[in-house]
């Protein structure tokens, strides 16, 4: 039983906070690992040529942005507007730099939001895809139900999140850094010591690899699978739903 307090209006207060300096934590922390990893859920994407994907938890947009770039139609749904905010500028100022390259598809919405009570009638996407934001849900079972719901027939998801990887000498560095200079370096930048203690916390509160997939079987997905990303620091689950 999780003792992490998830409840919505303390996990948008916690992403408003840090909202700004977010990105730069990402590239920072990760040593910008982080963005070969989305990478990896957009090809999962367009391997099942997904033309509507619905970006959940998409916080400042990365990954939105970049499937954007790729012809995709995107929707983004956050519970933190400050991200959101972030999301919209920095997705305005990729259209003015790849003016040059004509991109067709519509620019990416970006809408307030919670995955517990997807804004959207039933059987709306190809796709869904969350980047480490699966883990903060303060309802992991209904917001599987309610991204079942939004997906049409055969649509899939992919779902990128942190674990603690398994191979002993590799978990030992890995928590090593996670519990204590991620936190470090994480509060000094973001002025945010709470933020990121609940980071390394927040990862081991979360089912991992066989256990996820679990959970996705009993939401009603098919064709499961995982993926473990940078020796296991990073998992990325893949599913579909029933045709
Ligand atoms: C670690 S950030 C990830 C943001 C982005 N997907 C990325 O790859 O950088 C987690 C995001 O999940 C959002 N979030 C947390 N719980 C949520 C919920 N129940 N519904 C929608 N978004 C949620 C937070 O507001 C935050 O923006």
């Amino acid at each position: 039983m999780s003792t992490l307090n998830k409840e919505r209006e303390n996990i948008s207060a916690m992403f408003n906070n840090i909202a700004e300096n977010y990105d730069r934590l990402n590239r920072i922390l990760s040593f910008g690992i982080d963005r070969k990893w989305r990478k990896r859920v957009i090809k999962h994407i367009k391997s099942k040529d997904a033309k509507y994907v619905l970006d959940l938890a998409c916080g400042t947009g990365d990954l939105s942005i970049e499937m954007y770039k790729e012809g995709i139609s995107v929707v983004g749904v956050d519970i933190a507007q400050k991200m959101l905010d972030i999301a919209n500028i920095k997705c305005n100022s990729a259209i003015i730099s790849n003016k040059a390259t004509a991109i067709t598809n519509d620019k990416p919405k970006f809408i307030l939001g919670s995955a517990e009570e997807i804004p959207f009638t039933p059987l709306t996407f190809d796709a869904v895809t969350i980047a480490f934001g699966i883990r903060n849900f303060q309802d992991r079972n209904i917001a599987l139900k309610e991204i079942h719901r939004v997906l049409k027939r055969g649509g899939c998801i992919s779902i990128l999140e942190f674990a603690v990887p398994r191979n002993i000498i590799w978990k030992r560095l890995y928590l090593f850094y996670f519990n204590t200079i991620l936190p470090l370096i994480g509060s000094v930048i973001s002025k945010d010591k709470e933020a990121y203690k609940y980071l390394p916390e927040s990862v081991k509160d979360f089912p991992q690899y066989d256990y996820f997939i679990d959970e996705l079987n009993r939401a009603g997905f098919v064709n499961l699978r995982y993926r473990t990303l940078t020796g296991g620091v990073a998992v990325l689950y893949t599913a579909q739903k029933k045709i």
